[in-house]
């Protein structure tokens, strides 16, 4: 197959102030992935399920019914999809590795035969010239480990500890830099919270406890990595956050704000950074009978040292402390915090696009969480695509997201942000969690009856940007 990236016209959209050329030579550039939304065969070489086959199987659950047990095949496709990295010019590939291939079940030995294929991945990438950037979880938590109790249980902490160093002995020869988990707030929120993701338990103190324990499980896997690291590695977390303003100055909104930006940004950043959670959350928490299920000792394994804090941001919120009828408590007595859309135009996912808000976060997180490098390890979006006859896709939706939230990166690092480098999310098409293939959020097309690959409008620009910014 074909995986050139043909050169067709780039359009010039940019001007002479564009804040992108701002960006120094060494800025870090990759695409990224995830195991569970590319690999497909998912029964193959030992691996057992996770909570996503389980899920997927679950009438309802997943947009069509659709699963990952083929994904983007790239399980069987990795050289040629390594090769589609390569042409694309970035520096760097941000992978993750599926916990129940490389330890099915969760628990005792390693299954070589599936961490054999992260072995090759690795060595295909650093054969040309692409550095491994290894995500330990990106939501797949084996299934046994789920009907144990999963996060919400603190023994799911150690498991993950013991799992990160099986991959990190293999890998630490070759591997510099590595993520513990990517988006708590989704494993914890939507998979225990709101049910809207794997394993789909509705259970608010159970999503508070798996909370607790994903930063358990990060900081024990941090300490422990650190400790066998044969050479200065880069470690960190990544994490999905947005902005949370009030939509009035009525203190109902201002406290709604508050409170969102608590369980989005600072129930994780405070305890990472500072050894602590913060005051206002654990009340807040404490009046709907929830208890965050600290013992002595795990604020200081949360907040061992990491070197990069990952960033994930796809869009901003305004909150009213109010439901659309006029009431401040919802029927089981909480209060309210409601999303209010702004008018901005939206995504295919109906996320409204805010670079503006981009910028102000990376600010905001760079005085409140000072002398901490962040990447951007995810920024994307998804759009109505139509391919041509030729699978070809004149995104130019994308291309302009992509264009106004690298300038709002760029603006960013002028107000004093230290970010060091950016991930368009995502390489291809894939399967977008409960979605199904339905959204597609790829630089790269794929065709899932022949599973073609085409490099859309945005990965052409993307590549001459980035050569672009090198050039400097
Ligand atoms: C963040 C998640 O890490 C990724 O898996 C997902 O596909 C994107 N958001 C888009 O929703």
């Amino acid at each position: 197959m074909d995986t050139t990236v043909p050169t067709v016209g780039t359009p010039e959209i940019r001007d002479s102030t564009d804040p992108i050329d701002t960006l120094p030579s060494s800025f870090r550039w990759g695409v990224a992935t995830s195991a569970y939304q590319i690999e497909g065969a998912y029964d193959e070489d030992g691996r057992t399920p996770s909570i996503w086959d389980t899920y997927c199987r679950t009438p309802g659950m997943v947009h069509d019914g659709d699963n990952g047990d083929v994904a983007c095949d790239h399980y069987h496709r990795m050289p040629e999809d390594v090769e589609l990295i390569r042409s694309l010019g970035v520096d760097t590939y941000r992978f993750s590795v599926a916990w129940p291939r490389v330890q099915p079940g969760g628990r005792g030995p390693v299954n070589h035969a599936g961490l054999a294929f992260y072995d090759r991945l690795v060595d295909e990438l650093l054969g040309k010239g692409i550095d491994p950037w290894v995500t330990l979880y990106h939501w797949d938590l084996p299934q046994e480990l789920e009907d144990e109790g999963g996060w919400p249980v603190r023994d799911t902490a150690y498991r993950f500890a013991d799992y990160a160093m099986l991959v990190f002995d293999q890998l630490k020869d070759r591997v510099n830099t590595w993520t513990t988990l990517n988006e708590p707030w989704c494993s914890a929120m939507l998979g225990y919270g709101n049910g809207r993701q794997a394993p789909g338990r509705q259970d608010m103190p159970a999503a508070i406890s798996a909370v607790h324990h994903l930063l358990l499980g990060h900081g024990l896997a941090t300490q422990r990595m650190r400790a066998a690291a044969p050479k200065p590695i880069e470690l960190g977390i990544t994490l999905n956050m947005g902005t949370s303003e009030p939509a009035t100055d009525s203190e109902l909104d201002i406290a709604a704000a508050r409170r969102a930006d608590g369980l989005g940004v600072r129930i994780y950043m405070d305890p990472l950074v500072h050894g602590r959670y913060p005051a206002d959350v654990v009340e807040d928490l404490a009046a709907r009978g929830i208890r965050i299920p600290v013992r002595p000792g795990d604020l200081s394994v949360i907040s061992a040292p990491i070197d990069v804090l990952g960033v994930n941001f796809y869009s901003g919120h305004v909150f009213s402390g109010l439901d659309e009828n006029g009431k401040d408590r919802d029927s089981d007595g909480n209060p309210i915090e409601r999303s209010i859309p702004q008018g901005h135009p939206v995504t295919a996912m109906g996320w409204e696009i805010v670079p503006q808000e981009f910028t102000k976060l990376l600010v905001r997180l760079s005085k409140d969480y000072p002398g901490l490098p962040m990447v951007i390890t995810e920024n994307g979006a998804a759009f109505e695509d139509e391919p041509d006859a030729a699978g070809f896709v004149r995104d130019f939706d994308r291309v302009d997201y992509f264009n106004t939230h690298i300038g709002a990166v760029a603006r960013a690092r002028q107000a004093g942000a230290d970010v060091r480098g950016y991930f368009a999310w995502s390489l291809l098409d894939n399967f977008e969690w409960s979605y199904g293939y339905e959204k597609r959020f790829g630089i790269v097309r794929v065709d899932y009856d022949t599973q073609v690959r085409t490099p859309k409008q945005s990965a052409l620009w993307y590549r001459d940007t980035i050569k672009r910014v090198r050039g400097h």
